[in-house]
């Protein structure tokens, strides 16, 4: 027998779930991480506003963008672009605890936050640091973020 306890919280439980259900229809809208049954990325949420290009692209399409850039620079010498991937690092820097930007190391890092989900590793970190340079995050969101960049 249930004590009546465990049997409401039961009830909670199962109240909860068909709640999910009703609240999240397949395939309707957005997953949330928070409320979906399969687990989903936690994506980090960098600074700005806005993404270089329409978020639903830039999920798709970014490595495109990035190599292209990569391209014109490397080969053209073509330096000033809103593809550049030093424009992503920092935009899409994350605070960690001490205030300094979070390097690749930490799994909580913008690209590693979907890339290690996605079980995509790339290189470009062996390279490129992973994190801005002090002073060089977009306006009015430099405060926080006192970045040393070699890494
Ligand atoms: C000026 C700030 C800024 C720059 C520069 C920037 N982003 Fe973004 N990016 C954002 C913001 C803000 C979002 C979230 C937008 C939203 O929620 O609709 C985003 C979203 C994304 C997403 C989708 C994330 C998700 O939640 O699914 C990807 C991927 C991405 N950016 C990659 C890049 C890459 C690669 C670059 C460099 C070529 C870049 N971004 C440059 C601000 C920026
Ligand atoms: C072996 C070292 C190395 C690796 C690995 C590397 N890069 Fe680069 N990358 C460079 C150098 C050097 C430049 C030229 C920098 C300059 O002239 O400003 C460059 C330039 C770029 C540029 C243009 C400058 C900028 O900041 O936008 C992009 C974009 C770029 N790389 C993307 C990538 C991506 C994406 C990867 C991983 C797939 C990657 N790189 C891996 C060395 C590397
Ligand atoms: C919303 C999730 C997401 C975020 C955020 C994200 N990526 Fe990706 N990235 C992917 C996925 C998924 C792939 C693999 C795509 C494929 O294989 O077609 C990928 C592939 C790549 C590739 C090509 C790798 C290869 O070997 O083909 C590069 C380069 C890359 N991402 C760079 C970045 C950088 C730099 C950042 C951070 C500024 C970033 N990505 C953030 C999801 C993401």
């Amino acid at each position: 027998m249930l004590s009546s306890r465990s049997a409401i919280a039961w009830v909670v439980v199962i109240a909860a779930l068909i709640l999910l259900r009703v609240a999240v229809p397949a395939g309707t809208e957005e997953p949330d991480p928070a409320t979906s049954r399969v687990p989903l990325p936690e994506i980090s949420r960098g600074q700005g506003e806005f993404c270089v290009e329409d978020t639903d692209f830039m999920r798709r399409n970014h490595m495109n963008l990035l190599m292209h850039q990569r391209d014109e620079t490397v080969q053209q010498g073509i330096r000033e672009s809103k593809h550049s991937l030093k424009e992503c690092i920092s935009c899409h820097a994350i605070p960690g605890p001490d205030s300094i930007a979070l390097t690749v190391a930490s799994p909580k890092h913008f690209c590693r936050s979907c890339h290690d989900y996605a079980a995509v590793k790339i290189d470009c970190f062996d390279c490129h640091a992973s994190r801005p340079p002090p002073g060089d995050v977009p306006d009015g969101h430099g405060e926080a973020l006192v970045g040393a960049s070699t890494e």
